[in-house]
């Protein structure tokens, strides 16, 4: 299949082709989204074969308009719209019984679905143009990192889809938070922009975050979101996550010097250390790091790195974040020093 790309003026283009049952990879403000017509099974179909998904991942839901809520689901309770009229359109991801008209294969048999309004403007008009909500997963092959970037999806998709826009790198770069409202207690399952105190601040009660965020489910565990089962983010190389000060970290790496060993450091890091390293933002800034972090992880596979040692420490509520990403980069391979 040729892929075609578009510019960020080409949205009419872009929604013409997801018209035809096309499916395109499309920016948003956390990372490139592999769009398609929702009600459109086939198209469905195409999305999970491009992207190597299993079938038993759902996808996210996509709308322009809070008027289109009940496309998606069918229910938005009192908790829903409090957090859509705080934080949509923008990066929070939530999941809410679905309406019955939203294909099993879009949600994976599940009775909920995960409905999103993002913020960037070139997926709004798209959105719109289309004139229906749009799945979109984020635009890598399964197991590698989220694109942030429009090489990055024209390195995994280039002859799988029909189209990419390009819409130049995107805002945030890790993908939304998800919180499922399905129970009276609202629920995080994945950490992003969206923190679990800014959530709190809206509904005035704490709110939990899903244990798996921080580690491995159990094999045959029940998991909340299918996605937690998967290995993901990871480039070839084995990956450890580290944690401990830059001097236990840089003392840690000291004798490590076979080709091969990469550190994913910080920039504090940098001169205390004698092997290659990919810097991934200053260590008090986790928003850089979460910014950086799927490009450090994507340069790790250029580089031909086949060890990497990934520096962390938790500084704030995007730190939890980045850390859910990163242990799943190191497939939970955790070294305290
Ligand atoms: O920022 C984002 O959310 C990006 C952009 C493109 O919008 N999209 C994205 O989609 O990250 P994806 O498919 O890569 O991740 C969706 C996550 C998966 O972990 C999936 O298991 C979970 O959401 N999910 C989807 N529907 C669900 C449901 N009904 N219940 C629980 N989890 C669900
Ligand atoms: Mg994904």
């Amino acid at each position: 299949m040729k892929t075609v790309y578009l510019s960020e003026n080409e949205t009419e283009k872009a929604a013409e082709i997801l018209k035809c049952g096309g499916i395109v990879a499309i920016p948003t403000e956390t990372v490139y989204g592999l769009a398609a017509n929702t009600f459109d099974e086939t198209a469905i179909k195409k999305i999970f074969l491009a992207k190597g998904r299993p079938n038993d991942n759902p996808l996210i839901v996509h709308i322009c308009n809070i008027k289109n809520i009940y496309e998606v689901v069918s229910e938005f309770p009192e908790k829903a719209k409090k957090l859509a009229d705080k934080f949509w359109p923008g990066p929070l991801t939530m999941i809410l019984p679905k309406n019955k008209s939203i294909p099993n294969s879009v949600t994976a048999g599940m009775d909920s679905v995960a409905v999103r309004f993002p913020k960037n403007k070139i997926a709004l008009e798209i959105i719109e143009k289309s004139e229906v909500p749009l799945v979109a997963p984020s635009a890598n092959l399964s197991g590698k990192p989220s694109p942030t970037k429009f090489e990055h999806v024209k390195n995994d998709m280039e002859g799988k889809i029909d189209a990419i826009v390009n819409g130049g790198d995107c805002e945030f770069g890790l993908e939304s938070t998800v919180i499922s409202l399905i129970d009276e207690k609202p629920i995080i399952l994945r950490p992003g922009a969206i923190t679990p105190a800014d959530i709190k601040s809206v509904l005035g009660e704490e709110i939990e975050i899903d244990k798996n965020v921080f580690s491995k489910p159990q094999t045959n565990q029940k998991v909340l979101s299918p996605g937690m089962k998967y290995t993901h983010y990871s480039p070839k190389a084995k990956v450890f996550l580290v944690k401990g000060t830059t001097e236990k970290y840089c003392d840690f790496l000291k004798d490590k010097n076979e080709n091969g060993i990469f550190a994913l450091c910080y920039n504090e890091d940098i001169p205390f250390l004698k092997i290659p390293y990919i810097s991934y933002g200053k260590k008090e800034n986790p928003t850089e790091q979460a910014n950086k972090l799927f490009g450090a992880l994507r340069e790790c596979d250029f580089k031909k790195a086949e060890i990497v040692y990934a520096h962390f420490e938790m500084i704030n509520e995007i730190s939890i974040a980045v850390y859910n990403r990163l242990i799943r980069a190191a497939g939970f391979n955790v070294i305290e020093i």
